[in-house]
């Protein structure tokens, strides 16, 4: 069995990487930042105040949060679109900056996780799975960022490129406290080369580190 994590600031390319290399490994991709995110609407649904952590993490301990063929579901209903709207992405920091909250989420990331899987996040190295066989740190500039959020949303105007930019610096430094990389990360730069290549080299280097794991396993 394989596990991998995968953690990095946001419009990195994460969910990509951490998705082909599930596939490729055969193993789930389990994307941290959905299950925050899903917690995060039941919070609002709640009513909630977002800087109430104690409440927050007592709604994030009773509601269910599964994930399936890449969608999220927030006890049973298909929340995937309205997790990525404006309203969640504008509160997801400060819901999950609650440690309360990151606790209470605990069992959702980890869950599913028997047979291996591709842990994707801010703190999968660090918190999720620290005994992971591998951790990677992706890291890309500003403009390489931007100019993928602004391609996955349809945006083309430079201002609101631009824009951004600017929403990405203020969740960087709003999550900077949790986006630390484990200690034996390795960093890979996502703008130096294509989703292919670093698939392919991190499968690699995951499959030796997990076989070398395996004696100490037994
Ligand atoms: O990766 P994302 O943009 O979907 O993450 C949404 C938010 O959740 C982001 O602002 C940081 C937070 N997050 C976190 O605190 N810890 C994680 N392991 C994953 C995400």
């Amino acid at each position: 069995m394989i596990v991998v994590a995968i953690d990095g600031p946001g419009g990195v390319g994460k969910s990509t990487v951490a998705a082909a290399l599930a596939a490729r490994l055969q193993v789930p991709h389990i994307d941290t930042g959905a299950i925050y995110r899903a917690a995060t609407l039941a919070t609002v649904r709640a009513g909630v105040d977002p800087a109430d952590g104690q409440s927050c993490a007592e709604v994030a301990a009773r509601v269910d949060i599964r994930r399936h063929g890449g969608r999220t579901f927030l006890d049973d209903e298909d929340v995937e679109d309205a997790i990525r709207g404006p309203e969640v992405t504008a509160l997801v920091s400060q819901v999950s900056s609650h440690p309360p909250v990151r606790t209470a989420l605990l069992r959702h990331q980890r869950a599913g996780l028997e047979h291996g899987g591709v842990v994707e996040g801010r703190d999968a190295g660090t918190a999720v799975v620290p005994d992971a066989h591998l951790k990677v740190w992706l890291t890309a500039s500003p403009e390489v960022r931007a100019g993928r959020r602004a391609a996955q949303i349809g945006v083309t105007d430079p201002a609101a490129v631009a824009s951004l930019a600017d929403e990405l610096a203020q969740r960087d430094a709003s999550d900077a406290q949790r986006m630390r990389p484990a200690a034996d990360a390795i960093m890979v730069d996502t703008g130096d080369a294509g989703v292919d290549d670093i698939v392919g080299d991190l499968a690699a280097r995951a499959t030796a580190a997990a076989s070398a794991a395996r004696p100490k396993e037994q």
